[in-house]
């Protein structure tokens, strides 16, 4: 470690979206020295994109009910999700909720000055019943809002921030204690060890894995890479979002808000096909099941344009007037990427990868859990996770829209809540174990080989492409099987890869290449968990085992990376005071 830069804090964040600045600002409130380390500005991490809102049973529209809400959520998760965190979520959101507000965050308004609540998919009345109108909404710009309330509290709390570093590895002592991380600061290629008291873990998704998708560039699933490197599984992998509207062939995100106000799908016939797949909800019902029906509508030759490769998604009947104040975010995208108006002119959309439902596993405090040599699950100490890359698990098989802003706000405190008990018992730093610190270095060493080999931007292409081929909306046995086999190809082939002696931008290149080591550990994790489970459920849709089986696989998967060993785990179907809501057929 001699003559490497050191700084220490009592806790390390690594990521600055919603559920990194929730946590740090709750933890700036009892004093602790918190450290935001984040490989972008804050303001550019992914919550910038979430567009449509965030749920909370406030009945400012419709009449609602935080336990409906929790139906909606366990149901929506195709019953895999665990309800005692479920409930958790749901019962929390109104507080957090106004707490935003008061924050600063510009939610739009109603007429009576209340927020802005629209109807999302899944959501339903008195457990089932009506659709409801759940999510709170600042216009199409809701994650934008939230994000750059959260970044200034954040400066005025005096958060210390890291902006443009890249975190490379954990760091723990011999006990297996996670005392912080290296990291990499971008601009100079200048690594830093950041030691910390605990670390906590908030680095987004991994839709990048994928070709088409909703993702920034810069979700390539290094929370969840850092945790299978340091020997924790993950948990639930094979469930993907789809998101069924993203811009036909490029994935940029239509929000499902153009459908809570009153959007449709249509197919080539102009048939409003949602009516056949989900006669109530038609399209409001879950994501899952909409971006099936749009699938469906294209293989079975009923797509749209010349390819018939999409369907269309129609907003014209709905006014100009409504488009420009609730959705200018997505008229500006359609415009920018497609030279057309949604007012007018309806887009062509299909399901494009948006979420990961599964990621590291943790409990309803942001702890991160494991079973240990097969007994019972145990927390992992000084290791948190909050937001997309963990899996709490309040998503299961399937996520409602709206719920993930909830989840990164209630988790993110929640984590800062215990990690401020676990600052009261630790007071000191322990020291590190400087074997760790070197492997972390180690994975930068490894880089600095150059020479003439395999682009790594092209292996990330052809990654991105064998995931969409092999691991998309539809799958089977052998299509995984063949998944399987050319994603750990590829990883092989990044093994041997080396970068160009002509790469000007050296620590860019660099970064890309870290990253796609990510990658490739989350699509192994991802596709070896979607060969494994031998149903269908939620995201994940098995056309050689088209019926969820509750019997043999109500259980959440753990993926290990040492062997590609996959284990087993129960869901956690008790709630905290409320009765359990046992699996039924899921119909909308
Ligand atoms: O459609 C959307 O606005 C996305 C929201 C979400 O993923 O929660």
């Amino acid at each position: 470690m001699n003559g490497l830069r050191k700084r220490r804090f009592d806790v390390l964040v690594i990521g600055a979206g919603g559920g990194g600045l929730r946590a740090a600002l709750q933890l700036g409130r009892v004093e602790a020295s918190v450290a935001v380390v984040s490989k972008v500005f804050p303001t550019r991490s992914h919550t910038v994109a979430a567009q449509g809102g965030i749920n909370a049973a406030l009945a400012n529209a419709l009449p609602d009910d935080w336990h409906w809400h929790m139906y909606d959520t366990v149901k929506g998760s195709d019953y895999l999700g665990d309800q005692d965190a479920i409930e958790y979520m749901c019962r929390a959101a109104s507080q957090l909720v106004i707490e935003l507000e008061h924050a600063g965050v510009p939610f739009s308004r109603q007429e009576d000055g209340r927020i802005y609540q629209r109807p999302f998919g899944g959501q339903s009345q008195n457990f089932g019943g009506e659709q409801a109108a759940r999510t709170c909404a600042a216009a199409d710009r809701t994650g934008h809002a939230i994000l750059h309330t959260l970044y200034q509290q954040n400066i005025r709390a005096r958060t210390h921030f890291f902006d443009e570093y890249f975190a490379i590895d954990l760091l723990s002592d011999e006990d297996g204690n996670f005392l912080g991380a290296v990291a990499l600061e971008i601009a100079t290629g200048e690594p830093i060890v950041i030691e910390a008291k605990c670390t906590l873990l908030a680095t987004g998704g991994a839709a990048q894995i994928f070709r088409t998708n909703t993702n920034a560039r810069i979700n390539t699933g290094d929370g969840m890479a850092m945790v299978l490197r340091a020997g924790i599984p993950l948990e639930d992998m094979e469930f993907f979002q789809f998101h069924p509207t993203g811009i036909a062939g490029k994935g940029m995100l239509i929000t499902e808000g153009a459908r809570g106000e009153g959007g449709y799908l249509v197919n080539s016939e102009g048939e409003r096909f949602m009516e056949r797949y989900a006669p109530n909800a038609r399209d409001l019902a879950s994501r899952d099941v909409v971006s099936r029906a749009i699938a469906t509508e294209v293989r079975e030759g009923r797509g749209c344009g010349p390819q018939k490769d999409h369907v269309l998604l129609r907003l014209d009947h709905l006014g100009e007037e409504v488009v420009a104040k609730r959705l200018p975010g997505i008229r500006e995208l359609a415009r920018t990427f497609l030279h057309i108006d949604p007012a007018f002119t309806p887009i062509p959309v299909f399901p494009t990868a948006h979420y990961t439902m599964g990621g590291i596993p943790t409990n309803r405090d942001g702890q991160v859990v494991v079973p240990f040599s097969h007994g019972p699950e145990e927390p992992v100490p000084g290791l948190y996770a909050a937001g997309e890359c963990a899996c709490v698990s309040v998503h299961g098989a399937n996520r409602l829209g709206g719920n993930s802003l909830l989840d990164i706000v209630v988790f993110g405190r929640a984590a800062a809540n215990h990690i401020a008990e676990h600052l009261k018992r630790n007071r000191y730093h322990l020291p590190l174990d400087e074997r760790s610190v070197e492997r972390a270095l180690a994975r930068l060493s490894r880089w600095e080989r150059r020479g003439e080999g395999e682009s790594v931007a092209g292996l990330r292409r052809e990654l991105q492409q064998t995931m969409e081929t092999y691991c998309g909306v539809f799958r089977s046995e052998e299509v995984l099987a063949e998944g399987v086999e050319r994603v750990l190809a590829l990883q092989q082939r990044l093994q041997d890869a080396v970068l160009s002696d002509h790469s000007k931008v050296f620590n860019t290149a660099r970064i890309e290449a870290l990253e796609l080591e990510n990658m490739m550990e989350v699509a192994v994790a991802t596709v070896c968990s979607a060969l494994a489970r031998k149903e269908s459920r939620g995201a994940h849709s098995r056309i050689d085992h088209p019926e969820r089986d509750d019997e043999q696989w109500l259980k959440h998967s753990l993926f290990f990376r040492e062997g590609r060993r996959l284990d087993y785990k129960p869901v956690r179907t008790k709630p905290l005071t409320v009765e359990s809501f046992p699996p039924k057929p899921r119909v909308y």
